[in-house]
């Protein structure tokens, strides 16, 4: 069974590819390198001991992708990473995020239309329930999105809707909480491209010296801690349910042609929690300071988990230590193979 993962050498595709690998699928990809390097592909190599069949392609480039799947007639099903990921860049460039995240979509959609290739996991976000008090389910009401990048996620989840209601495809999304943490061999893990948005590069590059310290972006919010929680969920976790949504495809499990699940651990950890974990585990005192709230930051979210437990028979087994040890690695790995 060939699965194609679209942004197969980004944070979360990689470490999908190692999962449905180990799970025995064989495996091709796509990339543009946009957010990622092509030496993910030779240390994909060293973890699995395959080469991962690969070509450079844009998603956006509707006849190369046509061309693509013309000429892999074994694809079975698609899992779909490719996309820009940043809320911030999003406000500034909505134009880039919807051409990209929703153009390139609905291209995937017609090329696999096409194709008659009929399965396909598409990557969402817990961005699509905005503050919803938690633990979130997946009948929680979506309200407006408050960025271009979230809107693109509940775009393209409307258009999968109605592409499997008007022809023959079958659609998992998977609604990610927080991905963190990284494979426990260090070959690959989040390369965050400039400054990292989000809180756990952050911890790791400032104990690793490349930023001078960490804000706290608030400590008065209502929380046991007065700092923000999230569903912090260890991307090896995130990946292994990605194998377990496309055996949920082509086994038939689904009721619906579109479904949709959260993937989280289904609890919630503050960032004070965060950082006490990290100082546990990698043994730095990391430099913080609290400064004062975010703009457009959730109080506090995290999953409820059932719907994935009970109809993917998934659950996550990996621990915010586990997170924050191979997150350490990782940066400590990256800092090493600079120095090369
Ligand atoms: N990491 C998170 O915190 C998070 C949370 C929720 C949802 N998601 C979603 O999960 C998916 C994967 O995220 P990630 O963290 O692995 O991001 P990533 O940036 O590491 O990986 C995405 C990959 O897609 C590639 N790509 C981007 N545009 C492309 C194009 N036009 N053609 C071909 N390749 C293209 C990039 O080069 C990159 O390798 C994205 O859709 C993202 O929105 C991520």
């Amino acid at each position: 069974m060939k699965i194609l993962v679209t942004g197969g050498t980004g944070y979360i595709g990689s470490h999908t590819i190692v999962e449905l690998i180990n799970a025995g699928f064989d495996v091709c990809t796509i990339d543009n390198f946009d957010n990622s390097y092509p030496n993910v592909l030779d240390n994909l190599k060293k973890i699995t001991g395959k080469t991962i069949e690969f070509d450079e392609v844009d998603i956006r480039d509707k006849y190369a992708l046509k061309k693509y799947f013309s000429e892999k007639p074994d694809i079975e099903a698609v899992i779909h990473f490719a996309a820009n990921k940043a809320v911030g860049e999003s406000v500034k460039f909505p134009l880039k995020y919807y051409e990209n995240n929703v153009g390139g979509t609905i291209n995937l959609l017609l090329a696999m239309q096409k194709a008659d290739i009929n399965n396909i996991v598409f990557s969402s976000s817990c961005t699509v329930y905005g503050e919803a008090q938690p633990p979130v389910d997946e009948n929680t009401a979506i309200p407006i999105a408050n960025s271009p990048y979230g809107n693109t996620k509940q775009i393209c989840e409307e258009i999968l809707s109605d592409q499997s209601d008007a022809v023959n495809l079958h659609v998992v999304a998977l609604r990610y909480f927080n991905p963190v943490g990284a494979h426990e061999s260090a070959l690959i893990g989040e390369l965050p491209i400039g400054i990292p948005n989000n809180l756990v590069p952050f911890i790791t590059q400032t104990a690793i010296g490349k930023r001078e310290s960490l804000t706290v972006f608030g400590n008065d919010y209502p929380t046991p801690d007065g700092t923000n929680i999230r569903d912090y969920i260890h991307v090896v976790d995130l990946a292994i349910a990605h194998v377990a949504a496309i055996k949920y495809l082509l086994n038939k499990k689904y009721s619906s042609a579109f479904s949709v699940f959260n993937l989280g651990t289904g609890k919630g950890n503050s960032v004070l929690e965060v950082i006490k974990t990290f100082e546990a585990v990698s043994g730095q005192k990391l430099a913080y300071q609290i400064g004062s709230r975010r703009a457009g930051d959730v109080v506090q979210t995290y999953a409820a988990c059932n719907k994935a437990w009970n109809e993917l028979g998934w659950k996550t087994e990996r621990s915010l230590e586990d997170s924050m040890r191979t997150a350490w690695k990782w940066e400590q790995h990256l800092k090493n193979s600079e120095k090369k």
